[in-house]
């Protein structure tokens, strides 16, 4: 399906793990669509996941940063500026972690260091990412930056524990320095607010393989995969969508807007030994 949207256009893709990662199948999507990237991660998820591999197939270079290091941050835009022989229109934030998660501590019974983590790698980071890039001037003007969202933002889903504050504030984030990057840089920022879907981070959350059902019979269109997501970011990045700025954009099979389904009503109805004709 590429149509060359993304011709000539430069950019850096954050956390491609493993071939299940949102952020590897954007990596594809670009480069099939014509753009040159950058692909960055964590120094541990280099040394553990497969970045390697997306690399040679994008031929991409791989340069290490922690999100929550400034001076990581910093070196890779001027890295990716050197690279790509100027400034570079796209980024996509495809980071998420949550040591609460990791660790089991319930949200009533939260660790705060561990909150505070939550929050830096997952939300600040963006702040971060954007802050190191508007400093550096790395951003061409009508530059395009997607961070990735979860609907726990808006209505609670406990097994997502921390990781809904995190998502609430990153949404905040992409608002609020998008109405900053765009009076400075006609550079927009949004959030895609994303099915659930089956990847490492995805996975980690309790009760996941529940949601993931539920979701699919909540959605008229059923979960959007992976491989939709990348699409969509893709089109964010293009310059079909130059006026969308400061939103968060629900990319979900039309759940957010679901208030109960036939498909949902039909299982309660089993279970309870009834039809819907009553
Ligand atoms: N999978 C889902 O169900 C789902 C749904 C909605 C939104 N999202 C969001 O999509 C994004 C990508 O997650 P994914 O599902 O592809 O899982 P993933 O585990 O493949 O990606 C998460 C990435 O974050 C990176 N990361 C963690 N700490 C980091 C740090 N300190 N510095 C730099 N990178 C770091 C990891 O190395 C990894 O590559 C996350 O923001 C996630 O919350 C996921």
């Amino acid at each position: 399906m590429a149509n060359q949207l993304l011709k000539g256009k430069k950019g850096i893709i954050f956390g491609a793990l493993d071939e299940r990662s949102i952020a590897w199948k954007t990596a594809l999507v670009c480069v099939a669509e014509g753009a040159e990237i950058t692909l960055s991660n964590a120094p541990i998820a280099l040394r553990m996941g497969k970045i390697n591999e997306l690399a040679s197939m994008c031929n991409a270079k791989v340069i290490a940063a922690d999100a929550t290091s400034t001076a990581d941050l910093d070196s890779l835009m001027q890295q990716s500026m050197e690279n790509h022989g100027g400034k570079i229109d796209f980024m996509l934030h495809s980071i998420g972690m949550s040591p609460n998660v990791r660790k089991k501590f319930a949200y009533t019974d939260t660790n705060y260091e561990n909150f505070l983590k939550t929050l830096d790698i997952s939300a600040l980071s963006l702040h971060r990412v954007l802050q190191s890039a508007m400093k550096a001037d790395a951003l061409n003007e009508w530059g395009s930056v997607v961070g990735l969202s979860y609907i726990a933002a808006q209505r609670t889903f406990p097994g997502y524990n921390d990781m809904a504050d995190a998502k609430a504030l990153l949404e905040s984030v992409a608002r609020s320095f998008g109405y900053h990057y765009g009076f400075a840089k006609k550079v927009r920022v949004n959030t895609v607010s994303q099915s659930p879907t089956v990847t490492t981070a995805g996975s980690g959350v309790s009760g996941f393989d529940v949601f993931l059902e539920y979701a699919e019979k909540m959605s008229p269109l059923g979960n959007a995969s992976a491989e939709d997501c990348a699409n969509y970011c893709a089109m964010l990045f293009s310059d079909y969508t130059r006026m969308v700025t400061m939103q968060n954009l629900f990319h979900d099979g039309g759940f957010s807007f679901t208030g109960v389904s036939t498909p949902i009503v039909d299982q309660i109805l089993k279970a309870n030994g009834e039809t819907a004709e009553g």
